[in-house]
Formats: structure tokens, sequence, C-alpha cells
């Protein structure tokens, strides 16, 4: 992993560690695919992405979106700017992290980094 990668998701990296019970760089590897993120967290209308933007997500909910959002940055942008990439997953995951600890203005903090055609333009290929 590259140390950019390390400044920019201390939060992530620890929290990443914590959920496998694990501390070495190992356990930095996504066990999630992109996809699979994708699919679970912020497919459709009623999503979980959509239930935290709008406010009606359940505390498990923002728990899980903390999960999939460090899944995502550990994930390499399969196309695109890695250092934006970097940027724009460790913004969202950052947000969730504010979500789930109920600091104030995470709403919209959320709402700014969890722009789904921002990041598609640049990183989802076609
Ligand atoms: C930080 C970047 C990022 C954000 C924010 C993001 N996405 Fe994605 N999304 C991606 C990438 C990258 C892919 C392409 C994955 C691939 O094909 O490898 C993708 C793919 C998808 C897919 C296709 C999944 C599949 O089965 O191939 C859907 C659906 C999707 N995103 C929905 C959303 C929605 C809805 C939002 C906003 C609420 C959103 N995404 C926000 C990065 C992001």
């Amino acid at each position: 992993m590259k140390p950019t990668l390390l400044a920019l998701l201390p939060a992530a990296v620890v929290a990443a560690a914590t959920f496998t019970g694990c501390s070495t760089f190992s356990s930095t590897k996504p066990s999630m695919s992109i996809e699979d993120i994708m699919n679970e967290g912020f497919k459709g209308k009623g999503s979980m992405a959509a239930r935290i933007g709008d406010n009606t997500a359940s505390q498990a909910d923002k728990m899980r979106m903390v999960y999939l959002t460090q899944q995502l940055a550990l994930n390499k942008a399969p196309k695109g700017d890695a250092a934006d990439w970097e940027l724009k997953t460790a913004k969202l995951n950052r947000a969730a992290i504010a979500i789930q600890d109920k600091l104030p203005d995470s709403l919209e903090v959320w709402r700014a980094a969890v722009d789904c055609k921002a990041c598609h333009s640049v990183h989802k290929p076609d």
C-alpha cells in the first residue's frame, strides 16, 4: 500500500483492522468487490446510501455503510486517477463514520461525498 493512502485513511485502516480482528497489512486487502459494495449499499432509490441521505437509515445501516465505504476505499480504482480515487473514497468513508458517530453537519458532509455521478464519470468503466 502506498503511504498516501495510509495518510488519508487512518480511521478506515484502524476500523478495517477492528472488523477483521487483525492489524497486519494483509487485512487491508478488500474482501468485497466494488460491484458487491454498490449493489448492497448504493444501488436504487431506497438504497442504504439514499436512506442515510434522507435521514431514515437505521444505526445498523450506518454501521454497515462504514464497513462498505472502507471496503470501497481498499479497492483500486478500476479506471481514472488513483490519487483522486483515494481522495473520494476516503472522504466517503470519513462521512460515513461521521454519520455513524452522529457528528454535527454529518448529513451535509455525507450528501456532498456520496455524489454518484462525480465518481462514476471518472472511475466507472464504460
Ligand atoms: C467513490 C466512487 C463512487 C461513488 C460515490 C458511487 N459509486 Fe457506484 N460505482 C463506482 C465504481 C468505480 C463502479 C464500477 C465498478 C466496476 O465496474 O468495476 C460503480 C458501479 C456502480 C453500479 C454498477 C454495479 C455493478 O453491478 O456493476 C451501480 C448500480 C452503482 N455504482 C450505483 C451507485 C449509486 C446509485 C451511487 C450514489 C448513490 C454510487 N454508485 C456512488 C464508484 C462509485
